[in-house]
């Protein structure tokens, strides 16, 4: 069998990343890289040893050649180009987060499903080895019952109106951007979905969140975190149980190392060095799960994402932010 075949839509700073993890990636291979700007799209295809380059996403999305999409465009345009990929039949891996709304990313599970066709949010820390260590010693027991996450994503940017990151436009803001690992994190440790979120935030100058914090009760747990566009936080997250505590050391989403310590004073402490750079795990089972037939992941099922959309929606609306772009959503207006 020939190596897999994935095509890329949005060669712009994340999409390098996902390009360099192929060093890792025996089976599979970057085939195709569409860009609006074809030069773009060529400079990539150069850089990383891929074959063609469109500058069109349609016509990536046609080539029978392509097994899998990867998208990695501005949230706002998530929607859209994973709408055409399934359309057309091809399995997709969406970065994070899947939507800017709960709406959006509803309509496209529904319409995944319909059309038997592979999504998965790129939410890749779920997928690093410190994470299901992590994941094996709480369902181990040894730090008892949960009872708090504590965790923080921050770090400042430049102040540009126009990136991403701070543009409406482009449904910018700390909580779609790193809010959402921080929630998705805390939704994979407590299998389940909050049952109330209390949040508070600061709304900059250009109408998006620069800074969120929130509480997430789980009934017995809380997930307390913050996520800021300012400061550099510890960016750390720590998972206390009654009878002993784990951290997952800096930065949380990106990282080989986690600390156990137990109340009786057992400590374990686990590196494990990426293969390439860390987004080889998401993009190997995704590979996995597509060529197994499934339309959905296991380890972030649509469930999971959807469970993370509500609350980011949740915490949006009580921010009063308003995308100022036509969504399918209701739920924030
Ligand atoms: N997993 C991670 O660690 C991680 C890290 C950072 C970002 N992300 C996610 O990846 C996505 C892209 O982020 P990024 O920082 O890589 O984005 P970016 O570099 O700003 O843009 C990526 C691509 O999106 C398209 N694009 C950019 N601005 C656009 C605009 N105004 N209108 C239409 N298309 C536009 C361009 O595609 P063309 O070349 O086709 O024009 C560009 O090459 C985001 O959803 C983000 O949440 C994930």
């Amino acid at each position: 069998m020939g190596k897999f075949k994935w095509g890329l839509i949005g060669p712009g700073r994340i999409a390098q990343r996902f390009a360099e993890s192929f060093a890792a990636l025996e089976s599979a291979e970057l085939h195709a890289v569409a860009s609006s700007n074809l030069k773009r799209g060529k400079a990539f295809a150069a850089k990383h040893g891929c074959r063609k380059a469109y500058d069109s996403y349609e016509e990536l999305i046609k080539d029978p050649e392509v097994d899998a999409v990867y998208i990695a465009n501005p949230h706002r345009f998530h929607f859209a180009s994973a709408e055409a990929c399934i359309e057309a039949g091809k399995p997709v891996l969406l970065e994070k987060p899947l939507t800017v709304n709960a709406n959006e990313a509803s309509f496209l599970i529904e319409l995944a499903n319909d059309k038997g066709v592979f999504l998965m949010e790129a939410l890749w820390s779920r997928f690093l080895p410190v994470w299901l260590k992590v994941k094996s010693w709480v369902y181990s027991g040894i730090i008892g019952d949960i009872v708090l996450l504590d965790s923080r994503f921050g770090f400042p940017i430049p102040r540009d109106e126009t990136d991403r990151l701070l543009n409406p436009v482009l449904a910018g803001g700390v909580l779609l951007d790193m809010g959402v690992y921080n929630v998705s994190m805390s939704q994979y440790v407590m299998d389940s979905d909050p049952e109330h979120i209390v949040c508070d935030g600061l709304v900059g100058s250009t109408g998006v969140d620069e800074r969120v914090s929130a509480i997430l009760n789980y009934g017995d747990a809380v997930s307390q975190f913050t996520c800021n566009f300012q400061a550099f936080t510890k960016n750390n997250f720590v998972i206390y149980g009654k009878l002993g505590h784990i951290e997952v050391e800096p930065y949380f989403w990106d990282t080989t190392k986690a600390k156990l310590v137990t109340n009786t004073g057992y400590q374990e402490d686990f590196e494990e060095p990426f293969l390439a750079n860390g987004f080889e795990y998401q993009i190997m089972h995704a590979m996995q799960r597509i060529l197994a037939g499934k339309l959905e992941s296991d380890v972030i099922t649509w469930n999971d994402t959807m469970g993370t959309q509500k609350v980011m929606d949740e915490i949006l609306q009580t921010l009063g932010i308003r995308f100022q772009f036509d969504t399918l959503h209701t739920s924030v207006a």
